[in-house]
């Protein structure tokens, strides 16, 4: 299918090689993958990692997100431990990261991990990225494709919108099935939930038989009080609401609610699944069709329940 954006392309063998070819080169690509789309660079080059920060207008104490196929590829950066390896056998390939103690030896780059002593490490399962995982010898440093503090992108056209022309590659691998990022587990000490995600506590303290924690303040370790708004859709978000006042959005849940032209429904069926892999995808239809103000429903704080609350509660701060 043919789109509007040139520096859009849809995968196939050529698209493929291409990608492999501008990464190797030290270049930055858009990539897709199952939670949201990613913005990739080698992670053992300096050069790319800068670009990346730039580009992304990301502070430089907030790290980046190393992405390998398995973990036999990760075994000479990082430390895997039992928890670890419970976990990986569990979900992996698939939406969780982990945060683990850096090797000497790594090659990662130190601006990746923000100069910390851990590194954050992620497998995902989406087809398209493990292909390319597949054909290069290094791995991938992707934070999510948008602006800091923007909202993520799900789609190969909002990252072409978030970053206009300063991107000339990103490869199109359809809607990111979860839309929410991965959950962010620090398994250095204590297992600890930084960020949650789809897979939650409750499913990841079954696995480990014992309770973790969930870290309540800001879950980036070295930057206390950063990142106060995040997942801006910016314009004013108000939580817990009955309804909209005027004709501002309304976020709804469940059929309790009629279809009107300022409502938007996360699932009818009230999934919590549904909604979370919705919300991204509702904020920036919001913000483009010029509401004033987002008025969201409460939303249940169970399961993906909670990473939707997480991300909202973050959209709200002023
Ligand atoms: O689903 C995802 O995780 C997506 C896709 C593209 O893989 N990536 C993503 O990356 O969400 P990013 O950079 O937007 O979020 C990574 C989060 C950041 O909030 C960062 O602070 C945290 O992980 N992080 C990274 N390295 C860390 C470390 N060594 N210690 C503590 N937190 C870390
Ligand atoms: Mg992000």
């Amino acid at each position: 299918m043919k789109n509007i954006y040139s520096n859009i392309f849809s995968y196939n063998k050529k698209s493929l090689h291409k990608t492999i070819l501008n990464l190797k080169k030290g270049n930055i690509v858009g990539l897709p993958t199952e939670t949201v789309y990613g913005l990739a660079g080698n992670a053992y080059l300096k050069e790319s990692i800068k670009k990346i920060y730039k580009l992304k207008n990301r502070p430089a104490i907030n790290p980046l997100i190393v992405h390998f196929l398995d973990y036999s590829n990760a075994e000479n950066d990082v430390f895997l431990n039992n928890n670890f390896f419970k976990l990986y056998k569990k979900f992996c390939p698939g939406p969780i990261t982990f945060i683990l103690k850096k090797k000497k030896e790594s090659q990662i780059d130190s601006l990746v991990s923000a100069k910390l002593d851990t590194v954050a490490i992620r497998f995902p399962s989406h087809k398209i990225i493990r292909s390319i995982l597949k054909s290069i010898d290094f791995p991938l440093a992707m934070p999510s494709a948008n602006i800091s503090s923007s909202i993520s992108p799900v789609n190969a056209e909002d990252v072409a919108d978030e970053f206009k022309r300063n991107i000339n590659f990103i490869l199109d691998g359809g809607k990111s099935k979860i839309g929410i990022e991965s959950t962010v587990i620090d398994l250095t000490g204590k297992p600890t939930i930084l960020r949650p995600g789809i897979i939650s506590p409750k499913i990841i303290n079954n696995v480990l038989k014992i309770k973790i924690n969930i870290k309540k303040k800001s879950f980036r370790i070295s930057s206390p009080g950063m990142l106060k708004r995040h997942y801006s859709p910016g314009i004013p978000v108000l939580l817990n609401q009955k309804t909209a006042l005027g004709s501002n959005a309304f976020i709804t849940i469940g059929k309790s609610h009629k279809s009107k032209k300022n409502y938007f429904n996360l699932s009818k069926k009230s999934d919590l699944k549904e909604a979370a892999s919705n919300l991204y995808k509702t904020l920036r239809k919001i913000k483009k069709l010029k509401f004033k103000k987002i008025y969201v429903i409460k939303i249940p704080n169970i399961g993906p329940g909670i990473a939707i609350n997480d991300r909202l509660k973050r959209a709200a701060k002023k």
